[in-house]
Order: C-alpha cells, then sequence, then structure tokens
C-alpha cells in the first residue's frame, strides 16, 4: 500500500499568525502518528513562515515514525539538515512571493550545484528525494546528481481534477476531463520511467480527499506527502468539539459566579 507522509506545516501557519505558542505542530505530528501517518512531513522555510528550527529539532527527536525534511537547495539548509538527520530530505524549489512550492526543480538545469548537496546528505546517510515534474529530463537528472527518489509533483494533476470534480455528480463518478486525464497519464508514465531508472518515487502537492483517488492507483508509488487538505479537515471535524469546550468553560465559570452571588445573600 501506498504511505502517507503527513506534512504538519499550516500546523504552525496557524501558530504564526499569531505569534503565540498554540497550536503546536509537535503535538499535531504525534496525533498523525497515533492516527497512522506513515510520516511526517515538514519544510522549515528560509523565510521560517510556518516550521522553525526549534519545532524541527523537535519533532525529529519526539516521533518515531520517519521524518521526510523538505528543504531548498542552500548551504544553510543543507548544514541543518546534517545537524537533524532526518530520514530523508525532499530538495524543493524555493521563492520568498509563492504561496507554496511552485513547479518542480530544474535539476538539469542546476545540476552543478545540486550533486555536491546530494552527495554530502546522501554520505550522511539521509535519503534524497527531488521534487520535480513528471517529465523524462528532470528524472533522467535527478539519477545523474545521485538522489535515490524523486518526489512527482501532482500540483497541475490536482488543480485540473479539483475544477472538473467540483460537480457532485462527476465526484461520485471520479469522472475527470481530458486535460487532467492527460496530466494523470503523464504521472503514470514518469513513475514508470523512474522505477526504471533505479529511483523510489513518491508524489504530492495538491491532494486532497476528492483528488487523490487517482493518484494512490498508481502502482509503484511508494509515498504521497500531503499537507493542506488534511490540517484543513482537521479543523473542521474538530470544531464541534472545540466549541463545546469552550461553551462548557464558560458555563462552568457562570455558575461558579451564581453560586458565589447565592452565598453571599
Ligand atoms: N510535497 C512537497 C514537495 C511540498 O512542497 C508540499 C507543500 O509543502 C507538499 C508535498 C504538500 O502539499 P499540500 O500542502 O498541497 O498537500
Amino acid at each position: 500500500m501506498i504511505k502517507l507522509g503527513v506534512n504538519i506545516d499550516h500546523v504552525a501557519t496557524l501558530r504564526q499568525v499569531r505569534r503565540v505558542d498554540y497550536p503546536d505542530p509537535l503535538e499535531a505530528a504525534i496525533a498523525a502518528e497515533k492516527a497512522g501517518a506513515d510520516a511526517i512531513t515538514l519544510h522549515l522555510r528560509e523565510d521560517r513562515r510556518h516550521i522553525v528550527d526549534r519545532d524541527l529539532f523537535r519533532i525529529a527527536s519526539a516521533v518515531k515514525v520517519p521524518i521526510n525534511q523538505e528543504l531548498a537547495p542552500t548551504e544553510e539548509m543543507v548544514e541543518l539538515a546534517l545537524r537533524v538527520r532526518p530520514d530523508e530530505v525532499c530538495i524543493v524549489p524555493e521563492r520568498r512571493e509563492e504561496l507554496t512550492t511552485e513547479g518542480g526543480l530544474d535539476v538539469a538545469g542546476m545540476a552543478g550545484r545540486l550533486g555536491p548537496m546530494v552527495a554530502r546528505l546522501r554520505q550522511a546517510r539521509v535519503g534524497v528525494s527531488l521534487f520535480v515534474e513528471p517529465d523524462q529530463k528532470q528524472l533522467a537528472a535527478a539519477r545523474d546528481v545521485g538522489a535515490n527518489h524523486v518526489e512527482l509533483h501532482t500540483g497541475t494533476y490536482a488543480h485540473l481534477a479539483d475544477r472538473d470534480l467540483a460537480a457532485p455528480a462527476r465526484r461520485r463518478s471520479l469522472e475527470l476531463g481530458e486535460e487532467a486525464r492527460a496530466e494523470l497519464q503523464r504521472i503514470r508514465d514518469a513513475v514508470k520511467a523512474a522505477r526504471a531508472l533505479g529511483l523510489k518515487v513518491n508524489a504530492g502537492h495538491g491532494l486532497n480527499y476528492v483528488n487523490v483517488g487517482p493518484i494512490a492507483s498508481i502502482a509503484g508509488l511508494q509515498w504521497l506527502h500531503i499537507g493542506h487538505a488534511i490540517v484543513a479537515r482537521a479543523v473542521m471535524v474538530g470544531m464541534a468539539r472545540a466549541v463545546r469546550e469552550m461553551k462548557t468553560l464558560i458555563a462552568a465559570v457562570a455558575d461558579a459566579a451564581a453560586f458565589r452571588g447565592k452565598r453571599k445573600t
């Protein structure tokens, strides 16, 4: 069965928008692990907009399942990964203005820079995955720079599938349009090609409860890394309990005040 890496970045996003100390991504990582997550994925971005250095070290030392650290191809991030020693890193392109990772790495175009980074990480027994478009040229380049995994970018597929599956009737029968089907086929072909090159193959980005099915049925994929949709769903399935707890707390204070008032009279 394909394994699931749960990306907990956006728990930290919620914390950082208020600069407080909750919700704690470590607590989320432990809850995800207890619920069956096969790995915890997190991305320490250069601007520290969600996960911060302390989260990375705490999570890597507390969880038992493998850690998949996403990182930009910079010296600073490679040094950090060498200190943390996650089970695997996934090197991703990173731009400050983007809302989330956009597009895969141009491995072919930056082989000279990536090669030594991949070698240092692999020497330290850290598995190295490269986040790439489902494109044959990039897969061959990933193998040539010494990566042992690739993560195929599913963002284009996800975007097209979400558009097609917005109508409930199409969603029920998972009826994808022509463009989404073509992109899905590109991903299937890339899985085959990557495996033929001796690479292990993962996939992720933009996957959610509606569009994951066709990707999860591709033979030869090892891991799916999913973040935003799971964190968003957690907020929704947790909302009723969160409201009940706050109502109970307020009611308890009101009851206590009424009791004190009665004793005074
Ligand atoms: N894989 C990679 C390489 C990513 O950069 C991200 C986003 O951090 C994900 C998977 C998860 O994407 P999403 O949050 O859309 O599920």
